[in-house]
């Protein structure tokens, strides 16, 4: 079948912890289809300029549509850039309690399949086109829900904080153009429309303008969404950041929008990558039910060139029959990924089940090796932690 030619060569492979590996050939879900969910949305919380997490919509910031050819690397001395740590599971495991435990109770614990950062799913489902990057997962079983958060060790930590400076300035772009699409109320729409004063680059008119935007990036600042989802017969609950609401918020996914730049497109390669990215972009809007993807053209210094609307649905169907007009074969296919998703995690349960039930030594399972334990400082239930790792394919 032409579809396969793009998956992983070396098939992908995951290592639950000391386990035999599990060789999965994603050829093997090529004609499967599992049906997912429209996510809903649960709750949502909001991180304070000093990243305190706080349960109100502080952070929630609105759609605007940003000047033209406006410059991303402005303001980049001042960026208050949030350290890269652990990124643990215990943020939304607060979130988590607050809908399913008390008087407020949104859902049974009992019924949840999974707990995750959407993150950790993407990773999962776009494993079988990924050649590149290996990671590495904590997982925890408790009562028959799955807990899943990356694992950083000390040096990939280290490695994150001090990435070369063009990178690190890349990565600057792409907080700016979030900033220069989004302002902190949500304002009419007559007012919505971006002006730019003749004569000035387009950085100049905004600085301290009425439309809020003065170059000032702290990522500290983030809104995430909660959700409910359901893939196949599992029931989800994700959480994840959500850029902006195009207009008021009124507790659904339908205004969310994902704010993304991207190099200017400028030949066949480069389309190409960019398809590539795409499957990127798409699930990791999809996992929240974000309909919208806003994506900012760039050139390589930071010069916006244009912006581009894509409806995250059709985004599939669209890379699909690009590839049929120009006679090559599909990049990606979603319905293989959801299906390796859930085969996947259907195995590490059934897997990690069995283990725990035969009381197998902590010291043969990484995650427990006193060198690097796993420590949470919200954990429901203190419970044994197991490690799985990702070996990209060659
Ligand atoms: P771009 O994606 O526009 O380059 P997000 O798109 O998830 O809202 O993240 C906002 C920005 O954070 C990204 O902007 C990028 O600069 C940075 N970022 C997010 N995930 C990253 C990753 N895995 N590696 C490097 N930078 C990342
Ligand atoms: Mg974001
Ligand atoms: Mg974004």
């Amino acid at each position: 079948s032409p579809t396969t030619s793009h998956i992983a060569k070396q098939t992908m492979v995951a290592q639950a912890g000391f386990l035999p590996y599990s060789s999965v050939t994603p050829q093997t879900f090529l004609s499967k289809s599992i049906p997912f969910q429209q996510p809903m949305p649960l709750t949502s919380f909001s991180y304070t300029p000093d990243h305190i997490q706080e349960f109100n919509d502080s952070a929630l910031r609105y759609f605007r549509p940003p000047p033209p050819n406006a410059h991303l690397g402005y303001g980049y001395e001042r960026w208050v850039r949030r350290p890269e740590g652990r990124s643990r599971i215990d943020s939304l495991l607060r979130a988590v309690d607050r809908v399913t435990d008390g008087q407020r109770k949104k859902m049974n614990l009992e019924d949840v399949g999974v707990v995750a950062w959407r993150g950790v799913i993407t990773r999962i489902l776009t494993a079988p086109y990924e050649d590149r990057e290996g990671w590495e997962m904590n997982v925890m079983l408790i009562k028959g829900t799955l807990y899943l958060e990356e694992h950083r060790s000390e040096s990939l930590i280290t490695e994150k904080n001090n990435i070369k400076p063009q990178h690190r300035k890349r990565m600057y772009y792409g907080y700016a153009f979030e900033s220069y699409c989004t302002t902190d109320t949500d304002m009419p729409s007559y007012s919505k429309t971006a002006s730019t004063r003749s004569n000035e680059p387009s950085h100049v008119a905004h600085v301290g303008d009425t439309l809020g935007w003065g170059g000032d990036v702290n990522t500290n600042i983030q809104w995430c969404s909660i959700v409910r989802t359901k893939l196949g017969d599992t029931r989800f609950i994700i959480g994840g950041e959500v850029d902006c609401s195009d207009g008021q918020y009124k507790g659904t996914t339908d205004t969310f929008v994902e704010l993304k730049t991207s190099m200017s497109i400028r030949g066949a390669a480069d389309e190409e990558n960019f398809e590539r990215k795409l499957l990127k972009f798409y699930f990791q809007s999809f996992l929240l039910g974000v309909p919208k993807i806003v994506v900012g053209f760039r050139t390589p210094s930071g010069q916006l060139t244009s912006t581009q609307s894509f409806q995250t649905m059709q985004i599939p169907r669209m890379v699909r029959e690009k590839a049929e007009n120009k006679r090559i074969s599909t990049p990606w296919d979603p319905s293989l990924c959801l299906a390796w998703c859930h085969h996947f995690l259907a195995y590490l349960k059934r897997t990690l089940a069995a283990c725990e039930s035969d009381d197998i030594p902590n010291h043969q399972n990484p995650a427990e090796d006193p060198e690097e334990k796993v420590q949470h400082d919200y954990s429901p239930i203190p419970t044994q932690v197991w490690r799985v790792s990702f070996l990209p394919g060659e």
